[in-house]
């Protein structure tokens, strides 16, 4: 890119370069976005200083709504089953626009059960999966060890979500930034955000911490749990955005071991959950901690956690080269729910929040956003989890309704 003039006022932004959309935040979020609107045709900049090198590079890539699901979250399952459903083809188009492998993988999920406590956790959600009508089959110790031989014969049963996959999140991430590498009309800045710009009640760019400005007809905020911290963004815009740690490890398995694991496998371990998610390559991600936690320091205690409950499960697991520890900060919202849509300033779209399913929400998140930032509209399946779902009683709605207007009110204020 050309460099800006320096006798440009602080703050103003420079028309050579304005853009469609600017995206701030290069994870799998904004990439995807970027992508997604750039296929519309919108000339699209991403800003990032080492864009997929935050949460998106730490994440274990589950695409696991069934296995995952959690009470309460029925409404947010509707957007996880969208979003899995997406997934095949976002791939596939992915792969061929990029000219690599995604990593995607339809390999099934098994959460198996260590004790008798764990079992009556996982016969719990097994009933709640039926009265939503999601597929899943209860499978005894021996069954769930004729799927997978290295389980431990401790393993008290499980359930077997065969529509439950994976995606290599790093694949991912390279695959996005080949695709915007060969997509017209894509600008990648390699540098930090310093300040959104507003003028008047609009939202019309960004400085870059070199002191250049990006303008743009729109800006879209996803910088996971940084988002709500860019200068610049008026108070109660976005709702608090708290970082959420996750140590998570990763082991080769030789090939002497193959296939070791065939599908991803949750556990629920003395009370506590964890996951294995074995790769086409050999790789094996085992994760994650999850604390209120803003470092990205790997602790001895981490590890211990993570390999012990491992090695509850699959005890030969322990003759695995650990090859790498890592954390990321996953972002959360006031209700762990994603926030995406548009937000109470005008030419601000946000995208972020997506707490533990940012790589499965991907697809969904970047197709609803390129529709709004090219259409002015967005698909039904978003429209709850817009910024104004925060805001004061008059304007707020709950998520479950899924019928209030993500433009209903430009007053915000937070409860
Ligand atoms: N999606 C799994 C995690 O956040 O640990």
């Amino acid at each position: 890119m050309a460099a800006t003039s320096p006798a440009r006022p602080p703050g103003a932004a420079d028309p050579a370069r304005a853009a469609d959309a600017v995206v701030i935040g290069g994870g799998v979020i904004g990439l995807s976005i970027a992508w997604r609107a750039a296929r519309r045709g919108l000339t699209v900049t991403v800003v990032d200083p080492a864009p997929g090198t935050g949460a998106s590079h730490a994440a274990a890539g589950m695409l696991t709504p069934v296995s995952e699901l959690q009470y309460g979250e029925e409404a947010l399952l509707r957007l996880n089953m969208d979003s899995a459903d997406r997934y095949p083809a976002f791939a596939a188009e992915l792969e061929e626009a990029s000219g690599l492998p995604s990593g995607y993988r339809a390999c099934g999920t098994l959460a198996v059960a260590l004790d008798a406590d764990d079992r009556a956790v996982l016969k719990d959600l097994h009933a709640f999966q039926a009265r939503l009508g999601l597929a899943s089959e209860w499978l005894t110790s021996r069954e769930c060890r004729r799927l997978e031989p290295m389980l431990s014969p401790q393993v008290a049963g499980g359930l077997h979500v065969d529509g439950d996959h994976q995606i290599d999140n790093r694949r991912l991430v390279a695959a996005l930034l080949a695709a915007l590498d060969r997509t017209p009309g894509v600008t990648l800045v390699r540098e930090r955000a310093a300040e959104l710009l507003v003028a008047g009640d609009r939202a019309t760019g960004v400085r870059l911490a070199d002191g250049r400005t990006l303008s743009a007809g729109q800006v879209v905020l996803a910088a996971g749990c940084r988002s709500d911290e860019l200068p610049g963004l008026p108070p109660g815009v976005l709702p608090p955005i708290r970082p959420v740690k996750g140590e998570i490890l990763r082991l080769r398995i030789p090939g002497a071991y193959a296939p070791f694991l065939s599908r991803n496998v949750r556990g629920v371990v003395k009370g506590g959950s964890m996951y294995l998610v074995p790769r086409a390559d050999g790789e094996l991600v085992v994760g994650a901690t999850e604390h209120d936690l803003s470092d990205t320091e790997v602790t001895a205690g981490g590890v211990y956690e993570l390999l012990r409950d491992a090695h509850e499960l699959v005890p030969g697991i322990t003759e695995l080269p650990l090859v790498e520890t890592y954390a990321g900060l996953r972002p959360g919202s006031p209700d762990n729910a994603p926030v995406v849509g548009a937000s109470a300033l005008d030419g601000l779209v946000v995208a972020t929040g997506h707490y533990r399913h940012g790589v499965l929400l991907t697809p969904v998140t970047a197709d609803a956003v390129a529709e709004l930032l090219a259409e002015g509209t967005v698909p039904d399946v978003v429209r709850p989890w817009g910024p104004l779902r925060f805001t004061a009683p008059n304007t707020a709605h709950r998520p479950d309704g899924g019928t209030a207007s993500s433009t209903a009110s430009k007053e915000v204020s937070y409860a």
